[in-house]
């Protein structure tokens, strides 16, 4: 008797946890009620997010828009894009401007305080960019010890120059473009950032290599915020990021990206 009454209790117990979890939030009605998917991004960032002249059209394009674009599809709503400063995009998050952003995003544990993420759906490792000719010079991460050091405002590779180069004078600003420009012009000796990214300015520009140094990152990968109303949300994504990982596509977008960069 005791014990049908405890399992009475218990299953009256997870019952009420199931349907709790099914009305705390909307967020998946919501989107398919408005037929869009709206994403937060910051398009200056090959191969994961940038623009290019496609049919003599701007479009965005990369390796995060072409995953959106699947989730979208998954939900059956159309892909909307919002292209802004990186620094900004929290804030859009969370004044919900945007359902979620896709923008190379790393799942640190600051950002975790303030918003949720999806599993990480790429992972990758910092780079270091200098000028070629002083491949020699960057063996290690002590030898940017105050250096002028250029990352992109409000990421963690502003964090990364903070903590791991001593004395560093770093610049930060938004445009990662313009960052490749003061490197050539040595406004700034060395820039870090994400090595896929690296790579592809690296190879765009002769005159730009990748050091030897090598930033630390334990993270090291990307993934999805949401805001921390939207469970239902981060469920979905992250069995969409499954779908798409076991079926390859994810390398395959990134292939795909990269092969767009060229033109
Ligand atoms: N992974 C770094 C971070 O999360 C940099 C991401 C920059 N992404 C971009 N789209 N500009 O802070």
């Amino acid at each position: 008797m005791k014990r049908v009454v405890v399992l009475l209790a218990l299953v009256m117990a997870i019952t009420t946890v199931l349907a709790g979890c099914g009305k705390t939030d909307a967020k998946m009605d919501d989107i398919k009620k408005s037929g869009k998917l709206v994403i937060g991004t910051n398009a200056e960032y090959p191969p994961y997010e940038f623009h290019k002249q496609i049919d003599g059209k701007d479009q965005i394009v990369g390796m995060d828009i072409s995953i959106a674009q699947a989730i979208a599809d998954e939900l059956g709503v159309q892909l909307e894009i919002k292209d802004m400063a990186f620094d900004g995009l929290l804030a859009a998050l969370q004044a919900g401007k945007v359902d979620m952003v896709i923008a190379g995003m790393t799942p640190d544990e600051k950002r975790k305080k303030s918003v949720d993420f999806s599993k990480i759906y790429y992972q990758a490792q910092q780079g270091v960019v200098i000028r070629s000719e002083d491949k020699d010079s960057y063996k290690q991460m002590s030898d940017l010890d105050g250096k002028k050091v250029g990352v992109q405002l409000g990421t963690t590779q502003e964090e990364i120059a903070k903590t791991q180069v001593k004395d560093a004078k770093i610049t930060a600003i938004a445009s990662v473009g313009d960052l490749m420009l003061q490197l050539k012009s040595k406004k700034v000796d060395a820039l870090i950032v994400e090595l896929p990214v690296a790579q592809v300015y690296v190879s765009k520009n002769p005159e730009l290599v990748i050091a030897d140094a090598k930033p630390n990152d334990d993270v090291g990968g990307s993934a999805i915020a949401v805001h921390k109303k939207n469970p239902s949300l981060v469920k979905a994504l992250d069995s969409a990021i499954d779908k798409l990982a076991a079926e390859k596509k994810i390398d395959a977008f990134f292939v795909d990206a990269s092969n767009l960069m060229e033109k």
